[in-house]
């Protein structure tokens, strides 16, 4: 298959230490196109964007992770949007959102408060956010429909229901290996019901592995499963699947 956009990556992630100019200069050749990969705080920032400056094909995006709240610095986000106004490869601001599953993360309103900051840097400069909303369903959508950027929801795991509120306001909604898993029910809805042209593609390698690969390490080539699946759902062959998700992620990120 061709025209494969994998919209959310971490190819800066030690999973790829042992072989990832490797991997990385073979993707484009097994029908990967496009790549976004995304900083975490301002080290995974940084690494992203040399990874981007390397490929022609990748590019980044740069922010904070709420699981990262803590790790912030006076300045870090000054340093953020300085590149995102400089770095041509900078192309969105993330992954940035709340997480509420990990008992250890930043306290909800440090959260809720960085990922506000970011949302105001990105409408500054005209970007798009890629959001992470782990368990905390109700408080994204209330700060995003509140704000209006323009962003998409990573990793979608909300209802359908939401999943349709967000894309008449706008939002796109990112499906990856989730929708391959046997328990997938409400992913599996999203990806019925949502309109095509808000859906992206993504793999948050090297993580979420599609089935039959699931539990091994990601890469954006097993994006090929999660477009048959959605294919198969939809009743569409995979290879359309892949053009327009293309597409609309172009458009989405302004490449
Ligand atoms: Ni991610």
């Amino acid at each position: 298959m061709l025209n494969i956009f994998d919209t959310h990556a971490h190819y800066d992630d030690e999973a790829f230490n042992e072989d990832r100019e490797v991997l990385l200069g073979l993707l484009p050749k097994e029908g990967v196109s496009h790549v976004m990969t995304c900083g975490t705080n301002l080290v995974t920032s940084y690494r992203s964007l040399q990874l981007a400056k390397k490929y022609d094909y990748i590019y980044c995006a740069l922010g904070f992770h709420p699981e990262e709240a803590h790790e912030e610095r006076k300045g870090d986000l000054d340093t953020i949007v300085e590149l995102l106004k400089t770095e041509e490869k900078a192309k969105a601001v993330g992954e940035i959102g709340l997480d509420y599953y990990w008992e250890e993360n930043a306290p909800r309103d440090v959260q809720i408060d960085l990922f506000r900051r970011q949302i105001e840097i990105a409408k500054e400069l005209d970007l798009p956010v890629i959001v992470h909303d782990r368990e905390a369903h109700e408080d994204t959508f209330n700060i995003l429909s509140e704000m209006r950027p323009k962003g998409v929801l990573h990793c979608y795991s909300g209802s359908k229901e939401q999943a349709l509120q967000y894309t008449e306001m706008g939002f796109y909604i990112g499906l990856g290996g989730v929708v391959t898993f046997k328990n997938a029910r409400k992913a599996v809805e999203v990806a019925e019901a949502i309109p095509l042209d808000k859906l992206l593609l993504e793999t948050d390698c090297p993580y979420m592995a599609p089935v039959p690969h699931r539990g091994e390490r990601n890469d954006s080539r097993l994006i090929s499963l999660v477009a048959e699946k959605i294919g198969e759902i939809r009743g569409m062959d995979p290879q359309e699947i892949l053009d327009i998700t293309n597409s609309n992620a172009e458009e989405f990120f302004g490449i």
